[in-house]
Protein backbone atom coordinates (compact mmCIF):
# COMPACT_ATOMS: atom_id res chain seq x y z
CA UNK A 1 0.00 0.00 0.00
CA UNK A 2 1.64 3.33 -1.52
CA UNK A 3 2.03 5.80 1.55
CA UNK A 4 -0.92 8.45 1.05
CA UNK A 5 0.35 11.56 2.75
CA UNK A 6 -2.80 13.79 3.42
CA UNK A 7 -5.87 13.29 5.41
CA UNK A 8 -8.02 15.15 3.52
CA UNK A 9 -7.85 17.55 -0.21
CA UNK A 10 -10.29 19.58 -1.85
CA UNK A 11 -10.03 20.46 -5.23
CA UNK A 12 -12.37 21.85 -7.53
CA UNK A 13 -12.88 24.88 -5.38
CA UNK A 14 -11.48 28.29 -5.94
CA UNK A 15 -9.26 29.84 -3.02
CA UNK A 16 -9.37 32.54 -1.35
CA UNK A 17 -6.00 32.50 0.67
CA UNK A 18 -6.35 35.71 2.40
CA UNK A 19 -2.47 36.18 2.19
CA UNK A 20 -2.29 40.11 0.18
CA UNK A 21 -4.97 42.86 -0.15
CA UNK A 22 -6.19 41.24 -2.88
CA UNK A 23 -7.43 38.61 -0.63
CA UNK A 24 -4.42 35.93 -2.25
CA UNK A 25 -6.82 34.38 -5.01
CA UNK A 26 -6.09 31.44 -6.48
CA UNK A 27 -8.24 29.77 -8.86
CA UNK A 28 -9.37 26.45 -9.68
CA UNK A 29 -7.10 25.48 -6.35
CA UNK A 30 -6.42 22.87 -4.03
CA UNK A 31 -5.81 22.15 0.08
CA UNK A 32 -4.89 19.39 1.64
CA UNK A 33 -4.61 19.15 5.44
CA UNK A 34 -3.15 16.43 7.73
CA UNK A 35 -3.54 16.27 11.75
CA UNK A 36 -5.44 19.26 11.66
CA UNK A 37 -3.07 21.78 10.15
CA UNK A 38 -3.38 22.66 6.32
CA UNK A 39 -0.44 20.68 4.37
CA UNK A 40 -0.92 21.74 0.90
CA UNK A 41 -1.93 25.13 -1.00
CA UNK A 42 -1.63 25.90 -4.18
CA UNK A 43 -3.33 25.47 -8.37
CA UNK A 44 -4.57 22.18 -8.77
CA UNK A 45 -2.49 21.95 -11.45
CA UNK A 46 0.54 21.61 -9.43
CA UNK A 47 -0.69 18.80 -7.23
CA UNK A 48 2.25 16.43 -7.14
CA UNK A 49 0.37 13.50 -8.12
CA UNK A 50 -3.52 12.26 -8.39
CA UNK A 51 -5.85 13.33 -5.72
CA UNK A 52 -6.52 10.16 -4.92
CA UNK A 53 -3.21 9.40 -4.19
CA UNK A 54 -2.56 12.16 -1.80
CA UNK A 55 -5.08 12.14 0.56
CA UNK A 56 -7.73 9.29 2.34
CA UNK A 57 -10.26 11.28 1.23
CA UNK A 58 -10.63 13.89 -2.03
CA UNK A 59 -13.59 16.40 -2.07
CA UNK A 60 -14.80 17.86 -5.11
CA UNK A 61 -16.08 21.17 -4.50
CA UNK A 62 -18.08 21.97 -7.85
CA UNK A 63 -16.55 25.48 -8.11
CA UNK A 64 -17.53 26.85 -4.52
CA UNK A 65 -14.97 29.29 -2.72
CA UNK A 66 -12.64 28.70 -0.09
CA UNK A 67 -12.03 30.95 2.55
CA UNK A 68 -10.26 31.36 5.95
CA UNK A 69 -12.70 30.01 8.79
CA UNK A 70 -13.65 33.33 9.89
CA UNK A 71 -12.91 35.28 13.06
CA UNK A 72 -15.12 37.17 15.15
CA UNK A 73 -12.44 39.33 16.94
CA UNK A 74 -15.33 41.40 19.05
CA UNK A 75 -18.48 39.85 20.93
CA UNK A 76 -20.29 40.22 23.85
CA UNK A 77 -22.72 36.77 23.54
CA UNK A 78 -22.73 35.62 27.30
CA UNK A 79 -25.49 37.75 28.86
CA UNK A 80 -28.98 37.29 30.83
CA UNK A 81 -32.07 39.02 29.81
CA UNK A 82 -32.84 41.25 26.90
CA UNK A 83 -32.91 44.57 25.83
CA UNK A 84 -36.05 44.87 23.70
CA UNK A 85 -37.48 47.72 25.84
CA UNK A 86 -34.56 49.85 25.26
CA UNK A 87 -35.07 48.79 21.44
CA UNK A 88 -38.24 50.18 21.82
CA UNK A 89 -36.88 53.30 23.86
CA UNK A 90 -34.19 53.92 21.78
CA UNK A 91 -36.92 53.89 18.81
CA UNK A 92 -39.09 56.66 20.40
CA UNK A 93 -36.45 58.87 20.37
CA UNK A 94 -34.10 58.08 23.65
CA UNK A 95 -30.60 57.96 22.76
CA UNK A 96 -28.17 55.06 23.75
CA UNK A 97 -26.33 57.25 26.72
CA UNK A 98 -29.42 58.73 27.52
CA UNK A 99 -30.79 55.05 28.34
CA UNK A 100 -27.92 54.24 30.08
CA UNK A 101 -27.47 57.23 32.38
CA UNK A 102 -31.04 56.13 33.38
CA UNK A 103 -30.07 52.72 35.13
CA UNK A 104 -31.00 50.83 31.50
CA UNK A 105 -28.96 49.95 28.79
CA UNK A 106 -25.29 47.95 29.98
CA UNK A 107 -26.81 47.65 33.80
CA UNK A 108 -29.82 45.83 33.24
CA UNK A 109 -27.95 43.34 31.19
CA UNK A 110 -25.66 43.13 34.42
CA UNK A 111 -28.98 42.64 36.48
CA UNK A 112 -30.39 40.07 34.25
CA UNK A 113 -26.77 38.46 34.03
CA UNK A 114 -25.92 38.38 37.73
CA UNK A 115 -29.49 36.50 38.32
CA UNK A 116 -28.71 33.82 35.81
CA UNK A 117 -27.09 30.70 36.73
CA UNK A 118 -23.99 29.41 34.43
CA UNK A 119 -26.31 27.02 32.95
CA UNK A 120 -28.49 29.25 31.49
CA UNK A 121 -25.79 31.54 30.42
CA UNK A 122 -24.32 28.58 28.48
CA UNK A 123 -27.20 27.64 26.93
CA UNK A 124 -28.26 30.76 25.37
CA UNK A 125 -24.63 31.92 24.45
CA UNK A 126 -24.30 28.67 22.76
CA UNK A 127 -27.35 29.31 20.36
CA UNK A 128 -25.87 32.66 19.28
CA UNK A 129 -22.52 30.99 18.96
CA UNK A 130 -23.94 28.40 16.45
CA UNK A 131 -25.70 31.42 14.70
CA UNK A 132 -21.88 32.68 14.10
CA UNK A 133 -20.91 29.45 13.54
CA UNK A 134 -23.40 28.98 10.82
CA UNK A 135 -22.05 31.76 9.59
CA UNK A 136 -18.48 29.75 9.08
CA UNK A 137 -17.04 31.21 12.13
CA UNK A 138 -14.37 29.24 13.95
CA UNK A 139 -12.73 31.44 16.32
CA UNK A 140 -15.12 33.85 18.59
CA UNK A 141 -13.89 36.41 20.94
CA UNK A 142 -15.94 36.99 23.96
CA UNK A 143 -16.04 39.42 26.16
CA UNK A 144 -17.18 39.17 30.01
CA UNK A 145 -18.65 43.01 31.39
CA UNK A 146 -22.08 42.13 32.29
CA UNK A 147 -20.91 40.83 35.44
CA UNK A 148 -18.96 43.97 36.97
CA UNK A 149 -18.52 42.23 40.21
CA UNK A 150 -15.35 40.02 41.50
CA UNK A 151 -17.88 36.63 40.64
CA UNK A 152 -20.21 37.53 37.91
CA UNK A 153 -16.78 38.67 35.70
CA UNK A 154 -15.19 35.27 36.54
CA UNK A 155 -18.58 33.01 35.76
CA UNK A 156 -18.84 35.01 32.31
CA UNK A 157 -15.31 34.30 31.49
CA UNK A 158 -15.88 30.50 32.60
CA UNK A 159 -18.91 30.14 30.77
CA UNK A 160 -16.94 31.89 27.83
CA UNK A 161 -14.05 29.47 27.54
CA UNK A 162 -17.12 26.72 28.00
CA UNK A 163 -18.80 27.67 25.10
CA UNK A 164 -16.03 25.44 23.25
CA UNK A 165 -17.78 22.47 24.23
CA UNK A 166 -20.89 23.43 22.45
CA UNK A 167 -19.62 25.05 19.41
CA UNK A 168 -17.19 24.08 16.69
CA UNK A 169 -15.10 26.96 17.64
CA UNK A 170 -12.70 27.74 19.61
CA UNK A 171 -13.13 31.06 21.51
CA UNK A 172 -10.77 33.61 23.13
CA UNK A 173 -12.13 35.15 26.13
CA UNK A 174 -11.57 38.94 27.36
CA UNK A 175 -11.91 40.65 30.61
CA UNK A 176 -14.10 43.64 30.32
CA UNK A 177 -14.52 44.10 34.03
CA UNK A 178 -14.23 47.86 32.90
CA UNK A 179 -17.59 47.77 31.02
CA UNK A 180 -19.40 50.56 33.14
CA UNK A 181 -19.07 51.71 37.06
CA UNK A 182 -21.93 49.34 39.07
CA UNK A 183 -24.41 51.67 40.73
CA UNK A 184 -22.95 50.22 43.89
CA UNK A 185 -19.93 52.07 43.28
CA UNK A 186 -21.26 55.07 41.74
CA UNK A 187 -19.86 57.88 43.78
CA UNK A 188 -16.91 55.61 44.52
CA UNK A 189 -15.68 55.55 41.15
CA UNK A 190 -11.92 54.96 42.04
CA UNK A 191 -12.72 51.93 44.22
CA UNK A 192 -13.90 50.47 41.58
CA UNK A 193 -11.21 50.83 39.28
CA UNK A 194 -9.51 49.68 42.39
CA UNK A 195 -11.45 46.65 42.94
CA UNK A 196 -10.78 45.92 38.58
CA UNK A 197 -7.15 46.25 39.23
CA UNK A 198 -5.95 45.10 42.22
CA UNK A 199 -8.68 42.26 42.26
CA UNK A 200 -10.39 41.17 39.40
CA UNK A 201 -7.95 41.24 37.02
CA UNK A 202 -5.34 38.71 39.21
CA UNK A 203 -8.21 36.92 39.98
CA UNK A 204 -8.84 36.20 36.40
CA UNK A 205 -5.21 35.53 35.37
CA UNK A 206 -5.72 32.66 38.28
CA UNK A 207 -8.57 31.12 36.65
CA UNK A 208 -6.72 31.60 33.30
CA UNK A 209 -9.15 31.92 30.94
CA UNK A 210 -8.75 35.69 29.63
CA UNK A 211 -6.36 36.15 27.25
CA UNK A 212 -7.06 39.74 27.02
CA UNK A 213 -7.97 43.10 28.72
CA UNK A 214 -10.53 45.59 27.55
CA UNK A 215 -12.10 49.05 29.03
CA UNK A 216 -14.73 50.98 27.74
CA UNK A 217 -13.86 54.29 27.69
CA UNK A 218 -16.49 57.16 27.41
CA UNK A 219 -18.29 59.60 28.81
CA UNK A 220 -21.25 57.08 29.84
CA UNK A 221 -17.97 54.62 31.38
CA UNK A 222 -14.42 55.07 32.20
CA UNK A 223 -12.24 58.31 31.49
CA UNK A 224 -8.84 57.69 29.61
CA UNK A 225 -6.87 57.63 33.32
CA UNK A 226 -9.23 54.92 34.20
CA UNK A 227 -8.68 52.87 31.19
CA UNK A 228 -5.42 53.62 30.99
CA UNK A 229 -5.29 51.84 34.69
CA UNK A 230 -7.19 49.36 33.93
CA UNK A 231 -5.05 47.99 30.81
CA UNK A 232 -1.51 48.90 32.48
CA UNK A 233 -2.97 46.47 35.14
CA UNK A 234 -3.78 43.96 32.67
CA UNK A 235 -0.80 44.21 30.21
CA UNK A 236 1.44 43.99 32.64
CA UNK A 237 0.59 40.42 33.65
CA UNK A 238 0.57 39.31 30.72
CA UNK A 239 -2.74 39.96 29.04
CA UNK A 240 -2.90 41.50 25.32
CA UNK A 241 -5.08 45.26 25.56
CA UNK A 242 -8.15 46.15 23.99
CA UNK A 243 -10.11 49.36 24.22
CA UNK A 244 -13.69 50.34 23.26
CA UNK A 245 -12.32 54.03 21.50
CA UNK A 246 -14.14 57.20 20.70
CA UNK A 247 -17.60 55.78 19.70
CA UNK A 248 -19.35 57.98 21.31
CA UNK A 249 -16.88 60.88 21.32
CA UNK A 250 -13.23 62.09 21.15
CA UNK A 251 -11.60 61.05 24.10
CA UNK A 252 -8.43 60.39 22.64
CA UNK A 253 -9.15 56.63 22.72
CA UNK A 254 -6.64 55.23 20.12
CA UNK A 255 -4.34 57.70 20.86
CA UNK A 256 -3.84 55.85 23.98
CA UNK A 257 -4.74 53.02 23.10
CA UNK A 258 -1.19 53.66 21.33
CA UNK A 259 0.47 54.81 23.60
CA UNK A 260 -0.15 51.96 25.73
CA UNK A 261 1.13 49.31 23.28
CA UNK A 262 -2.52 48.12 23.08
CA UNK A 263 -3.08 45.32 20.26
CA UNK A 264 -6.48 46.49 18.86
CA UNK A 265 -8.76 50.25 19.45
CA UNK A 266 -12.91 49.11 18.54
CA UNK A 267 -15.21 51.31 17.45
CA UNK A 268 -13.51 54.50 16.16
CA UNK A 269 -16.43 56.89 14.97
CA UNK A 270 -14.85 59.66 16.64
CA UNK A 271 -11.33 58.99 15.83
CA UNK A 272 -9.16 62.02 15.32
CA UNK A 273 -6.52 62.16 12.55
CA UNK A 274 -4.03 62.35 14.98
CA UNK A 275 -5.63 59.39 16.48
CA UNK A 276 -5.28 57.46 13.08
CA UNK A 277 -1.71 58.05 12.98
CA UNK A 278 -1.12 57.42 16.55
CA UNK A 279 -2.33 54.00 15.64
CA UNK A 280 -0.67 53.44 12.97
CA UNK A 281 2.86 54.20 14.22
CA UNK A 282 2.19 52.13 16.92
CA UNK A 283 0.47 49.10 14.78
CA UNK A 284 -2.55 49.17 16.71
CA UNK A 285 -5.32 47.62 14.56
CA UNK A 286 -8.57 48.91 14.39
CA UNK A 287 -11.89 46.92 14.85
CA UNK A 288 -15.53 48.35 13.00
CA UNK A 289 -17.98 47.64 14.33
CA UNK A 290 -20.72 49.12 11.67
CA UNK A 291 -23.44 46.73 13.80
CA UNK A 292 -23.12 48.83 16.87
CA UNK A 293 -23.38 52.11 14.41
CA UNK A 294 -25.80 50.68 12.02
CA UNK A 295 -28.06 49.73 15.40
CA UNK A 296 -27.88 53.16 16.87
CA UNK A 297 -28.32 55.20 13.89
CA UNK A 298 -24.47 56.82 14.90
CA UNK A 299 -24.13 60.34 13.28
CA UNK A 300 -20.31 59.22 12.14
CA UNK A 301 -18.28 56.97 10.31
CA UNK A 302 -14.80 56.03 11.49
CA UNK A 303 -12.01 57.23 8.92
CA UNK A 304 -11.66 54.31 7.20
CA UNK A 305 -10.36 56.19 4.58
CA UNK A 306 -7.49 57.43 6.80
CA UNK A 307 -6.76 54.38 8.50
CA UNK A 308 -6.59 52.76 4.88
CA UNK A 309 -4.18 55.53 3.66
CA UNK A 310 -2.21 55.35 7.09
CA UNK A 311 -2.10 51.11 6.17
CA UNK A 312 -3.95 50.58 9.68
CA UNK A 313 -5.14 47.24 9.82
CA UNK A 314 -8.33 47.06 9.69
CA UNK A 315 -10.67 44.17 11.48
CA UNK A 316 -14.64 43.74 11.53
CA UNK A 317 -16.31 42.13 13.68
CA UNK A 318 -20.15 41.80 14.71
CA UNK A 319 -19.98 43.20 18.37
CA UNK A 320 -22.86 40.88 18.89
CA UNK A 321 -24.36 42.01 22.08
CA UNK A 322 -27.97 42.94 23.69
CA UNK A 323 -27.55 46.54 23.54
CA UNK A 324 -25.67 48.30 20.38
CA UNK A 325 -25.38 45.08 17.76
CA UNK A 326 -27.97 42.48 18.71
CA UNK A 327 -26.39 40.88 15.18
CA UNK A 328 -25.46 37.38 14.77
CA UNK A 329 -25.44 37.55 11.46
CA UNK A 330 -22.23 37.89 9.81
CA UNK A 331 -23.48 38.44 6.06
CA UNK A 332 -25.09 41.43 7.59
CA UNK A 333 -22.04 43.08 9.13
CA UNK A 334 -19.73 42.43 5.85
CA UNK A 335 -22.95 44.62 4.26
CA UNK A 336 -22.06 47.26 6.32
CA UNK A 337 -18.83 47.43 6.57
CA UNK A 338 -19.13 48.02 2.45
CA UNK A 339 -22.07 49.99 2.49
CA UNK A 340 -22.12 51.81 5.69
CA UNK A 341 -18.46 52.40 6.73
CA UNK A 342 -17.25 52.18 2.66
CA UNK A 343 -14.79 49.03 2.86
CA UNK A 344 -14.21 47.44 -0.29
CA UNK A 345 -15.51 43.60 0.26
CA UNK A 346 -11.79 42.74 -0.28
CA UNK A 347 -11.34 44.96 3.52
CA UNK A 348 -14.65 43.02 4.85
CA UNK A 349 -13.27 39.76 4.25
CA UNK A 350 -9.34 40.13 5.29
CA UNK A 351 -11.73 41.81 8.28
CA UNK A 352 -13.09 38.78 9.55
CA UNK A 353 -10.06 36.32 8.49
CA UNK A 354 -6.49 37.99 8.90
CA UNK A 355 -6.84 41.43 10.24
CA UNK A 356 -9.02 39.46 12.91
CA UNK A 357 -6.45 36.87 13.70
CA UNK A 358 -3.99 39.43 14.27
CA UNK A 359 -6.36 41.58 16.63
CA UNK A 360 -6.39 37.93 18.77
CA UNK A 361 -2.65 37.77 18.11
CA UNK A 362 -3.29 34.18 16.62
CA UNK A 363 -2.37 35.42 12.91
CA UNK A 364 0.87 33.08 13.00
CA UNK A 365 -2.07 30.31 13.71
CA UNK A 366 -4.63 31.28 11.78
CA UNK A 367 -6.46 33.84 9.49
CA UNK A 368 -4.97 32.63 6.14
CA UNK A 369 -4.65 29.53 3.67
CA UNK A 370 -1.12 28.79 4.53
CA UNK A 371 0.54 25.72 5.29
CA UNK A 372 1.21 24.51 8.79
CA UNK A 373 -1.37 27.05 9.86
CA UNK A 374 -4.70 25.54 11.47
CA UNK A 375 -6.99 23.77 8.41
CA UNK A 376 -10.56 25.79 10.20
CA UNK A 377 -12.22 26.53 6.38
CA UNK A 378 -15.10 27.87 5.95
CA UNK A 379 -16.66 26.37 1.65
CA UNK A 380 -19.08 29.05 0.63
CA UNK A 381 -21.44 28.36 -2.73
CA UNK A 382 -21.13 31.75 -3.89
CA UNK A 383 -19.40 32.42 -7.54
CA UNK A 384 -17.60 35.48 -6.45
CA UNK A 385 -16.37 36.55 -2.84
CA UNK A 386 -18.19 39.53 -2.42
CA UNK A 387 -21.58 37.92 -2.49
CA UNK A 388 -20.47 36.98 0.76
CA UNK A 389 -20.94 40.98 1.53
CA UNK A 390 -23.44 42.18 -1.34
CA UNK A 391 -26.45 39.43 -0.92
CA UNK A 392 -28.17 39.92 2.94
CA UNK A 393 -29.70 36.55 3.34
CA UNK A 394 -29.59 32.81 4.38
CA UNK A 395 -25.84 32.27 4.96
CA UNK A 396 -24.60 30.16 1.76
CA UNK A 397 -22.08 28.47 3.71
CA UNK A 398 -21.92 25.07 2.27
CA UNK A 399 -19.58 23.16 4.59
CA UNK A 400 -17.36 24.47 7.33
CA UNK A 401 -14.29 22.17 8.75
CA UNK A 402 -12.74 22.68 12.14
CA UNK A 403 -9.40 21.43 12.97
CA UNK A 404 -9.45 19.44 9.45
CA UNK A 405 -12.18 17.78 10.44
CA UNK A 406 -15.52 18.24 8.42
CA UNK A 407 -17.96 19.46 11.15
CA UNK A 408 -20.73 21.31 8.46
CA UNK A 409 -21.68 19.50 5.07
CA UNK A 410 -23.90 19.37 2.56
CA UNK A 411 -25.19 23.14 3.30
CA UNK A 412 -25.02 26.20 0.60
CA UNK A 413 -27.72 27.50 -1.39
CA UNK A 414 -27.97 27.68 -5.55
CA UNK A 415 -28.42 31.47 -5.54
CA UNK A 416 -25.31 31.96 -7.57
CA UNK A 417 -24.08 30.26 -10.87
CA UNK A 418 -21.16 28.98 -9.71
CA UNK A 419 -18.17 28.94 -12.51
CA UNK A 420 -17.24 25.57 -13.47
CA UNK A 421 -13.28 24.66 -12.34
CA UNK A 422 -10.81 23.12 -13.98
CA UNK A 423 -10.74 19.55 -11.50
CA UNK A 424 -7.49 17.22 -12.38
O1 LIG B 1 -19.36 47.29 22.15
N1 LIG B 1 -19.67 50.02 23.78
C1 LIG B 1 -19.80 49.33 24.77
N2 LIG B 1 -20.10 48.04 24.84
C2 LIG B 1 -20.88 47.35 23.90
C3 LIG B 1 -22.34 47.57 24.14
C4 LIG B 1 -22.79 46.81 25.29
C5 LIG B 1 -24.26 46.96 25.58
O2 LIG B 1 -24.91 47.96 25.23
O3 LIG B 1 -24.76 46.04 26.24
C6 LIG B 1 -20.46 47.68 22.50
O4 LIG B 1 -21.17 48.30 21.71
FE1 LIG C 1 -18.14 45.97 22.34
Amino acid sequence: MPHIPWDRLWTGVNLATMTDPSMGIVRDGAIACSGGRIAWVGRAADLPAEPERLAAEVIRGGGAWLTPGFIDCHTHIVFGGDRTADFRRRLLGESYADIARAGGGIMSTVRATRRASNEELTVRAAARAAELSAWGVTTIEIKSGYGLDPGTELRMLEVAAGLARHVPADISPTLLAAHTIPPEYADRRREYVRLVVEEIVPAALEQDHATAVDAFCEGIAFTPDEACAVLEAGMAAGLHGRLHADQLSDLGGGALAASLGARSADHLEYLSPEGVRAMAAADVCAVLLPGAAHTLGADRRPPVGALRREGVTMALATDANPGSSPITHVGMILNLGCILFGMSPEEALLGFTAAAAKVLCLERDRGTLEPGKRADLALWSVADPADLCYWVGASPLASLVKDGAIVVAGGGNTKWPLRRVKTT
